[in-house]
């Protein structure tokens, strides 16, 4: 690792930068792989810029960004300068509606569309297509010299596009696992909806067996979590850390409505209170 700052190439919801600090503290030393099988935006990722990794998700549109940025950063570069050069909002939307045949289009698409939609949200509709109208974001090529770096450190990894379970399953002694699941909702009939599939309570119940498991084969695990006495309960009686976390953020976009919302931290280790430090 060197000291270079690195921060995500994409805005996701649920994104983990407002907290990377406290991870950092809570990440121990590892000596294996970095494995993050949840990986929306990474911005734990980023911040630690591991030498191996596993990075997964199971959100296929949006891994195919990182294969792109990996494989072809200098033609994802070209293609970005060019949506930057054509960008309004009836530009916006003729993107929007096109679905590009080759692998490269679709990444720079939906790199496009990402930094230019409103507040960075994602969502689909039932036939999967993203449905998020224009924001008031106008750039979109800030850190395209940044791109070979972002291909340098992502050749260091291995990327999959898969359920959690699989990129678990290799972790093992000496590993740490990061996992950043979609949040379990207070009232259960409203789980996290990021591709046409739901992440349910079946979902949440099968991750505390997978990670269980991990940390038995002697990998290290941190766990985000919104708070929710349920899911509290069942890793605290798995034997794991639990730290309640809270924060201030605006509801649907509007920062005039603000709440704070709790958050979980959960560990296989002693976790470390920030403030305290
Ligand atoms: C809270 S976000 C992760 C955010 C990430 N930590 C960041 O900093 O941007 C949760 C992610 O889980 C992914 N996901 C949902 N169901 C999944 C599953 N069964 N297996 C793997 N990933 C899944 C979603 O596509 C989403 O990107």
């Amino acid at each position: 690792m060197n000291d270079e700052k690195m921060t995500p190439f994409l805005k996701w919801p649920g994104g983990k930068r407002w907290i990377v600090e406290k991870l950092i503290k809570n990440i121990p030393s590892f000596e294996g792989k970095y494995i993050e099988p949840f990986l929306g935006s990474g911005a734990l990722f980023f911040a630690l810029k591991p030498d191996g990794a596993v990075l997964s998700d199971i959100n296929e549109d949006l891994m195919e960004v990182y294969f792109a940025m990996r494989d072809y950063p200098n033609e994802l570069r070209e293609k970005m300068l060019y949506h930057q050069k054509n960008h309004c909002k009836e530009y916006y939307y003729k993107v929007r509606a096109t679905k590009p045949r080759t692998e490269i289009n679709r990444a720079a698409r939906f790199l496009y569309l990402n930094r230019t939609c409103f507040n960075g949200m994602y969502r689909v509709n039932s036939k999967g297509e993203f449905n998020v109208p224009k924001g008031s974001k106008d750039d979109c090529v800030y850190d395209i010299d940044k791109f070979e770096r972002y291909a340098e450190l992502l050749q260091k990894t291995q990327i999959m596009t898969e359920d959690f379970a699989k990129a678990i399953s290799l972790a093992g002694s000496g590993d740490v696992v990061f996992a950043d699941p979609p949040y379990a909702m207070i009232n259960n009939s409203q789980f996290l909806k990021y591709n046409e599939q739901l992440f349910n309570w079946d979902d949440q119940e099968r991750l505390l067996r997978e990670l269980k498991n991990a940390s038995q084969r002697g990998a290290n695990i941190l766990v985000t979590n919104v708070y929710c006495e349920e899911i509290k309960k069942m890793y605290l009686e798995a034997g794991f850390w639990v730290s309640e976390e809270s924060r201030i953020c605006s509801i649907a976009g509007k920062s005039e409505k603000r709440g704070a919302i709790k958050e979980l931290l959960i560990s296989s280790h002693k976790i470390i209170d920030l403030e305290s430090t």
